[in-house]
C-alpha cells in the first residue's frame, strides 16, 4: 500500500470505530478488518471499539461486557498491532463523551432527523427511541473530530453519518474559526462484498437469522467446511463469473479474496470440474485464513491480564492525543479551561 503524507511529513490518520455486537463475520473481515490490518503499514491508524454508541441498544450489562472484550480481542487476533497501531474502547477516553455533548450542541435536530439509519433503527424498535439513538451521529462527528482523522473507512450505512461529520466540522470552523480537520471517506477497492451463503442476494449479516447463512470468522474448520458445501448456488455445474449467478459469483469472490486468484485464473482452474469439488476448494481456503485468527483469539482470551494492559495502554494514548483538540474546541466554545 502505498504511503501518503501529510503536509507535516506524518503519515495521514485513518480511524474508524466497530460497534461490540458480536462475532465479525467473513463478509465484515473480507470487507473491511483485514484492510484495516493493512493499512496499518501506510497510515497512523486509530481503531476502537464503540461502546458508548452500543448503549443506544438495550443488552444485558454482563453480555456488552464481555462483548466489548470479545471484540478488542478480535481486532488483535486479525493482526491489528497495538506497536503499530492505536486500540482502544471508546468510553476509556473520557474526551469522547465530552466531546459528544458539545457536538450534541452543535447539531441541528432537521439535519438529525433525516438520518436514515435514525428512522431505520425507530422502526425496529419502537419500544426504545431514545435521545441516544437521536444524536448518535453527534457522538460519531466527536470520535472523528477528536483525532483530526483525515480518512474513515465506513461501510455504506455509515456515509450519512460521515456526511453529517463534515458539515458539523465545515460550520464549527466558520463559526469559531479553523479547528477540525475534514475527514474523508475511505473506501478501499480491495474490500470484498460478501453476500449471504443461502440469499446470496442480501449481504452476509452477523444478525442472520440462518446460522448456514454466515460464517463466523471464530467457526471451526468442520462447520466451515459443511457452511460451503450448503451454499446455494445453481443447478448449471459452472464455475464462472455472471450476474445471473450470485450463488456462485459469491463464491468466487471469498476465494479470490482469501487466494488472490482472478477470476478468470479461478474459471480455467475449475472448468470441468463440479460445484462439489469447488465448493471443498472455497472451504479449505477460507478456514485456511481463519485458522491463525482462532488461535490468536483464543490465546488472547485466556490472557486477560494482557488484553486489560493493552486496553490500559491504547486508553492513555488515545486520550493523550484527544485531548489537544478538546481544549482547543472548550476554548473556541468560550467554556473557561480548567
Ligand atoms: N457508527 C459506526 C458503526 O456502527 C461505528 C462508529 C462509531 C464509527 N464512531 C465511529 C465508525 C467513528 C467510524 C468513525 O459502524
Amino acid at each position: 500500500m502505498e504511503q501518503e503524507k501529510s503536509s507535516n511529513g506524518a503519515k495521514k490518520i485513518i480511524l474508524s470505530g466497530i460497534q461490540p455486537t458480536g462475532t465479525f463475520t467473513l463478509g465484515n473481515y473480507l470487507g473491511a478488518v483485514r484492510n484495516w490490518q493493512k493499512m496499518q503499514e501506510a497510515y497512523a491508524c486509530y481503531y476502537f471499539i464503540a461502546d458508548l454508541h452500543s448503549l443506544t441498544v438495550h443488552i444485558e450489562p454482563a453480555k456488552r461486557r464481555a462483548q466489548t472484550r470479545e471484540a478488542f480481542a478480535l481486532l488483535l487476533a486479525c493482526g491489528i498491532d497495538t506497536e503499530r497501531s492505536l486500540v482502544f474502547v471508546q468510553s476509556h477516553n473520557r474526551c469522547h463523551a465530552e466531546m459528544g455533548w458539545i457536538m450534541d450542541c452543535c447539531s441541528p435536530f432537521g439535519e438529525l432527523s433525516r438520518m436514515t439509519q435514525f428512522k431505520d433503527k425507530a422502526e425496529k424498535h419502537p419500544d426504545n427511541i431514545n435521545a441516544g439513538l437521536f444524536t448518535y451521529p453527534a457522538l460519531m462527528a466527536g470520535d472523528i473530530l477528536l483525532y483530526q482523522a483525515d480518512y474513515v473507512p465506513v461501510g455504506e450505512d455509515q456515509t450519512q453519518h460521515l456526511e453529517f461529520t463534515r458539515d458539523v466540522a465545515t460550520r464549527f470552523n466558520h463559526t469559531y474559526g479553523e479547528t477540525f480537520k475534514l475527514p474523508e471517506g475511505y473506501f478501499p477497492k480491495a474490500g470484498a462484498r460478501v453476500m449471504s451463503l443461502q440469499d446470496p442476494t442480501s449481504k452476509m449479516s452477523k444478525s442472520d437469522e440462518n446460522p448456514k447463512a454466515t460464517i463466523s470468522i471464530l467457526d471451526e474448520e468442520k462447520a466451515i467446511l459443511k457452511k460451503f458445501k450448503s451454499a446455494v448456488t445453481d443447478s448449471e455445474a459452472c464455475v464462472c463469473f455472471r450476474a445471473d449467478k450470485p450463488g456462485v459469483s459469491n463464491l468466487m469472490t471469498i476465494y479470490s479474496a482469501v487466494t488472490g486468484k482472478t477470476m478468470e485464473t479461478i474459471e480455467t482452474e475449475f472448468a470441468g470440474k463440479g460445484y462439489g469439488d469447488f465448493k471443498a476448494a472455497v472451504g479449505e481456503a477460507v478456514a485456511d485464513e481463519l485458522r491463525p485468527i482462532r488461535e490468536n483469539y483464543a490465546r488472547l482470551m485466556d490472557d486477560r491480564a494482557y488484553l486489560e494492559a493493552e486496553m490500559k495502554k491504547g486508553a492513555e494514548r488515545a486520550e493523550c492525543i484527544a485531548r489537544r483538540t478538546l481544549a482547543k474546541v472548550k476554548k473556541r466554545v468560550g467554556l473557561l479551561l480548567d
